[in-house]
């Protein structure tokens, strides 16, 4: 609980614990002799992508060409959109960034490929581009088995610069979430690289070989021929990345802050977040993860944050919790990354002090 009363419900981040985890993230990179490239979509945040930079990662992954709008207008000038743009408006955002900085887009299909060559062609600039690959998550990425034979089609097409490929699939063993992430890693670094040397046989330039999330991202940074790492949740944590064993939960270093307002039974603590604070994405009970709820609530540990609507939370406390109207909870998200964007801003918790972030790349869904 915090010794001052926050307005609630807010988010806090605790700069020591997210500066710790930024730099555990750099140093698994430069030991393996790996680039960090950050997936930002967890925090949404400049100050933070800087901070970032400052410790290591080369560049950063957004999903969104908004995204990566508002970093470069911060002063970011390495970016990976990490996400098929495959509409001429979008493409053209894109365009205009590429003069100034070096920005890196994905493809998956010989259709989006065309398409972003056409565009290029008409504004008489070339395009860096990664071929996604899916690799057992089955959403955006072409399967791996048609992956050689589109990017030698990619390749041969006008004003596209085929640099590399990449794959995110999480903790995924096979096509199975898992939580041996050491084993899923191991199989995601060498899936990839084994491709990349099969590409460069066939005379295709591979130069990036992009994996890994925060469960995986140190296994697979370990395989010879990986040569990047875009981990995301790393910099705050999350109940998710607890329970894969990524981080401890004394390493979360954001967490929402919310004040209950009504204590209707012994057994029931409503707090004044819910739908609207904490995202619910990642469901309690589903295997293998089978979360107890919707979040952990900090210093409460037997408490069970059961049901929400939009602006209501309800937790289930055992019949002598001291908790009473008016106290103050905290409590650590299952998913970090869709709660962030819920938030307009957070409180960064500094040598006792709070500071306001704007949380500037959130909702950008275009
Ligand atoms: C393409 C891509 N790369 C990297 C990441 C980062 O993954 P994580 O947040 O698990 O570290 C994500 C997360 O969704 C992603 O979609």
């Amino acid at each position: 609980m915090e010794a001052l009363l926050l307005e609630t419900p807010c988010l806090v981040i605790d700069s020591d614990k997210m500066i710790k985890n930024i730099r555990r993230m750099a140093d698994v990179a430069s030991r393996n002799n790996v680039r960090l490239r950050p997936h930002v979509k967890t925090h949404k945040v400049p100050r933070i992508a800087q901070l970032q930079l400052a410790n290591g990662a080369v560049g950063i992954t957004v999903a969104k060409v908004s995204e990566a709008e508002v970093m470069y207008a911060e002063g970011i000038r390495d970016i990976f959109i990490a996400y098929p743009l495959v509409v001429e408006s979008k493409i053209t955002r894109a365009l205009n960034l590429a003069k100034h900085m070096d920005l890196t887009l994905a493809v998956d299909s010989l259709i989006g490929a065309r398409q972003l060559s056409e565009v290029a062609k008409r504004h008489n600039q070339t395009l860096n581009v990664r071929l996604e690959v899916d690799t057992g998550l089955h959403r955006t990425g072409v399967k791996y088995d048609e992956a050689l034979e589109l990017a030698i089609a990619v390749s041969q097409l006008d004003r596209l610069n085929l640099t590399g490929i990449y794959t995110y699939r999480g903790a995924l063993l096979g096509e199975s979430p898992t939580l041996d992430t050491r084993a899923a890693g191991f199989e995601e670094g060498r899936l990839m690289s084994d491709l990349a040397r099969r590409m460069r046989l066939a005379g295709i330039d591979i130069a990036d070989v992009s994996v890994g999330s925060t469960p995986t991202g140190a296994y697979a940074a370990e395989i010879d021929g990986v040569t990047e790492i875009r981990p995301g949740t790393y910099v705050f944590g999350d109940r998710m990345q607890v329970a894969l064993g990524s981080l401890c939960l004394d390493d979360c270093a954001a967490y929402i802050v919310t004040t209950v307002v009504s204590r209707p039974s012994d057994d029931l603590v409503i707090i004044d977040g819910g739908s609207k604070t904490f995202a619910t994405d990642v469901q309690p009970g589903v295997s293998p993860l089978n979360l107890k709820g919707f979040g952990e609530v900090l210093s409460h540990g037997e408490a069970v944050f059961e049901r929400m609507t939009e602006e209501h939370g309800m937790i289930r406390v055992p019949r002598d919790c001291s908790i009473s109207i008016g106290d103050q909870i905290s409590i650590i998200p299952n998913h970090i990354c869709s709660t962030v964007n819920l938030h307009n801003s957070a409180l960064l918790k500094k040598n006792g002090e709070f500071e306001r972030l704007e949380i500037a790349a959130r909702g950008k869904l275009e």
